[in-house]
């Protein structure tokens, strides 16, 4: 066999060259660099050619056992890799180990409070979808027809139908229409409106609906439970004050404001130097309402009131920036524990 076909096949060797054990490496140190090896033997061959193939395949012959070195240390390390990983024991049935484990967002730790606490007063929770249609947004809750919230600046609509809905009451109409009084509801989620981000304002936030739908409900059994809400959330010592107020889907309608929980009522940015902090509007559902969903306003009464889950969170923590909670910081996010 010529030499240059001994180049050739001695490079397919090394290359094709794979080792199973510590002996395999030996042998192929012995057969490729050893003081015999197959190689130095085509440099004595080599000896014998030519100047003018010499001068070719002397490179070649470097190049091979250069090669043949390379490959050597390869095999060398994959070898002792796979001999580290085989000295490692594992013991599968170990415990995991709990470090880096996530916590809770403040929003949703909130939003449990919330559910727990009316839990407790017998209300049970309902959902509705994102996307809603005219009807159940906006109309049935009795807007008129030249309402603000109806215009594209406030909302966003998906088509002369559909948008997204701008507030969780749109859920009291559909639980209604689906059920008959009594009905004792909260209901949580997420809602959209077109509103410039800032500290203060988000496009998107979260609320909590609350309905309750009976036979002889006054406004005092509204204040009665939202009094209690407000006690079980910020503290028996919290300020509590109701004002007047206008919403088309109550009748008469009002907002609760807390006393400010981040200067306990002596003034500050949040409460903008009231000492008191809006919480929520609320108010007895409008006859119109319950018309719209085939409840009988001359027999049943009822109350309704709606809360953001953000201005609640920032009280409750001292957070003076809407933007925090959307922003993934794990930073901000790793503050709140997990069963706090
Ligand atoms: N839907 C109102 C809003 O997004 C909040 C609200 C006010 C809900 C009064 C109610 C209510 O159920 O009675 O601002």
């Amino acid at each position: 066999m010529g030499l240059t076909n001994s180049i050739k096949q001695y490079i397919k060797e090394i290359d094709d060259y794979v080792i199973q054990s510590k002996e395999d490496l030996e042998q192929y140190r012995i057969t490729f660099l050893g003081s015999k090896n197959k190689i130095k033997a085509l440099f004595n061959e080599f000896k014998s050619l030519g100047a003018e193939e010499k001068k070719s395949l002397g490179k070649e012959l470097n190049l091979l056992k250069q090669l043949a070195e390379n490959k050597f240390k390869t095999l060398e390390s994959s070898h002792s890799l796979k001999k580290e990983a085989k000295n490692q024991s594992f013991d599968l049935t170990m415990p995991s180990s709990i470090d880096g484990l996530g916590s809770r967002h403040p929003i949703s730790i909130v939003r449990s409070d919330i559910e727990d606490i009316f839990a407790r007063i017998g209300f049970n929770i309902s959902v509705g979808p994102e996307i809603e249609d005219d009807w159940h947004n906006f109309s049935a809750l009795n807007f008129p027809e030249d309402h603000p919230a109806r215009d594209m600046q406030d909302t966003f609509f998906i088509d002369s139908e559909y948008s997204l809905r701008t507030h969780t009451s749109s859920v009291q109409i559909r639980v209604m229409e689906q059920g008959n009084p009594p009905i004792r509801t909260i209901s949580p989620g997420r809602v959209f409106r077109n509103e410039a981000i800032s500290a203060r304002a988000h496009c998107i936030f979260h609320q909590v609906e609350g309905l309750y739908i009976d036979k002889d409900v006054s406004f005092a059994d509204l204040k009665q439970v939202l009094y209690y809400f407000a006690k079980e959330m910020f503290g028996q010592d919290v300020s509590i004050r109701f004002r007047p107020s206008y919403f088309p889907f109550t009748e008469p309608s009002a907002e609760m404001d807390v006393s400010c929980n981040i200067c306990n009522g002596k003034g500050c940015n949040i409460c903008k130097y009231t000492g008191f902090v809006e919480i929520l509007g609320c108010g007895m559902v409008d006859p119109n309402v319950l018309e719209n969903c085939n409840i009988d306003p001359e027999t049943y009464s009822g109350y309704a009131f709606g809360m953001g889950i953000e201005r609640m969170t920032m009280l409750k923590y001292g957070i003076n920036d809407l933007r925090l909670f959307f922003e993934n910081d794990v930073h901000f996010l790793s503050q709140f524990s997990r069963d706090s």
